[in-house]
C-alpha cells in the first residue's frame, strides 16, 4: 500500500527532529525549513504563499504539519513585525492552502497564549496572550479554527527536546551552565508551566491524526512544575544535586538575574491540562519527570 504523504514546515527545529523521526518510518515525509540543517530537509519559507503552493502542487501531501515559527520570545518582542509575518501570516498561508487542497492541517500552538491569571488552563479556557509571540501564535490559531474544519490545533508547553544540536530552551540552558563548571545555578520559583517532551508529543500526535476527531487539543507532559522544579530534577537525574547549588530566585523586577535576560512578558502560570485528550481517551503523554529522565538519558548524559 502506498504510504500517506506529509508536508512539514519548520521541521529543522526542536520539535521537528522528533516529528521527523516518528513519522518518517510509516509516512512519506517532505520535511522543510528555512534553516536547512539536515540532509533530509529542503528549503521552504512559510511567508511565501507561492512557494508553499508550489510545494503542495508537486508533493501532493495528504496532511500538512505546520511547525514553522519564530520561537524566541525576546526576539519576537523586539521584532513584532517579523513575529506576526512568520507566526501569523505564515500560518494563514499554510491554512489557506490546506483548505484549497482539502487536506487536514496540524498547527502547533502554545501554552503561552494564556495570561496566567488562573493556575491551570484546559482546552476550553479563553486565551489572553501577553507577549507578541503569544499574540502572533494565538491569531494564527484563530485563523486555522475559523477557516478550516479538518484541523488539529495542538498546544504544547515548555518544550524539551532536540539535544545538543537543536535544544534552544530551558534544559539546554541549564546543561550548558553545568558544562561551563558553574557551582551555582539560578532558577525562578514563580513561573509555572507544563514541560512537554518532543518525542512523547510526536508519538501522541501520531495517535491523534489516525482519528477524525479534529479540533483543538492541549498536549503536554503530565503534571506541572516551576522552572526551579525542572532545574532541580535535572541536577537529580545527573546526580549533581549535592555538588551544584540551585539558588531559588523570582521574576521580580528587583531580580536583575531574570529581568535583564528575559524582557518579554510571561504569564505567571501557563500550565495546561489535557482535558480533551483525556475525554477522548487519546492521552498517551507521560509525567514530565519520566519524560525529562528519558530526554537527559538519551541526549545529555554523555555531554556533562
Ligand atoms: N519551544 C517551545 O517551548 C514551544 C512551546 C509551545 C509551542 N511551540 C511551537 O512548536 C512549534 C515548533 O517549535 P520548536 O520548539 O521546534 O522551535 P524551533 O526549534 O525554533 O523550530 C522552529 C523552526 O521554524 C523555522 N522557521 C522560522 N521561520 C520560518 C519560516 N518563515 N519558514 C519556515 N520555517 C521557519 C525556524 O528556523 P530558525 O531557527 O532559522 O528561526 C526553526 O527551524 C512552533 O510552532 C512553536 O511555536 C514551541
Amino acid at each position: 500500500m502506498q504510504k500517506k504523504r506529509i508536508l512539514i514546515t519548520g521541521c529543522g527545529g526542536m520539535l521537528g527532529q522528533a516529528v521527523y523521526e516518528r513519522f518518517s518510518t510509516d509516512y512519506d515525509v517532505k520535511a522543510t525549513d528555512i534553516d536547512v540543517n539536515e540532509p533530509w530537509l529542503s528549503y521552504l519559507d512559510v511567508r511565501d504563499h507561492a512557494a508553499v503552493e508550489k510545494a503542495m502542487l508537486s508533493f501532493k501531501p495528504d496532511f500538512v504539519f505546520h511547525l514553522a515559527a519564530l520561537t524566541d520570545l525576546e526576539y519576537c518582542e523586539a521584532h513584532p513585525d517579523e513575529a506576526y509575518k512568520t507566526n501569523t501570516l505564515g500560518t494563514e498561508n499554510v491554512a489557506l492552502l490546506a483548505k484549497e487542497f482539502d487536506i487536514p492541517m496540524v498547527y502547533i500552538s502554545t501554552a503561552g497564549i494564556f495570561d496566567g491569571q488562573k493556575d491551570q488552563y484546559h482546552d476550553y479556557d479563553t486565551p489572553n496572550p501577553l507577549s507578541h509571540y503569544g499574540k502572533s501564535k494565538y491569531y494564527a490559531e484563530l485563523f486555522v479554527r475559523q477557516h478550516l474544519t479538518k484541523y488539529f490545533v495542538v498546544r504544547a508547553g515548555w518544550m524539551m527536546g532536540g539535544g545538543k544540536k537543536k535544544d534552544k530552551k530551558f534544559v539546554a540552558k541549564i546543561v550548558q551552565q553545568i558544562k561551563a563548571g558553574k557551582k551555582e545555578i539560578f532558577a525562578v520559583t514563580d513561573l509555572y508551566g507544563t514541560p512537554t517532551y518532543t518525542h512523547h508529543f510526536a508519538q501522541n500526535l501520531h495517535h491523534i491524526i489516525q482519528t477524525r476527531y479534529y479540533g483543538l487539543y492541549n498536549m503536554v507532559s503530565g503534571g506541572g512544575a516551576t522552572r526551579y522544579d525542572v532545574a532541580a530534577e535535572i541536577l537529580k537525574i545527573l546526580k549533581l544535586d549535592s555538588t551544584i547549588q540551585l539558588v531559588p530566585t523570582t521574576t521580580d523586577k528587583t531580580s536583575t538575574f531574570f529581568s535583564q535576560t528575559y524582557t518579554a512578558p510571561r504569564p505567571r502560570s501557563e500550565q495546561l491540562l489535557n482535558l480533551r485528550l483525556n475525554h477522548r481517551d487519546l492521552n498517551t503523554m507521560q509525567d514530565w519527570r519520566v519524560a525529562l529522565r528519558e530526554y537527559i538519558e538519551r541526549d545529555w548524559i554523555h555531554e556533562v
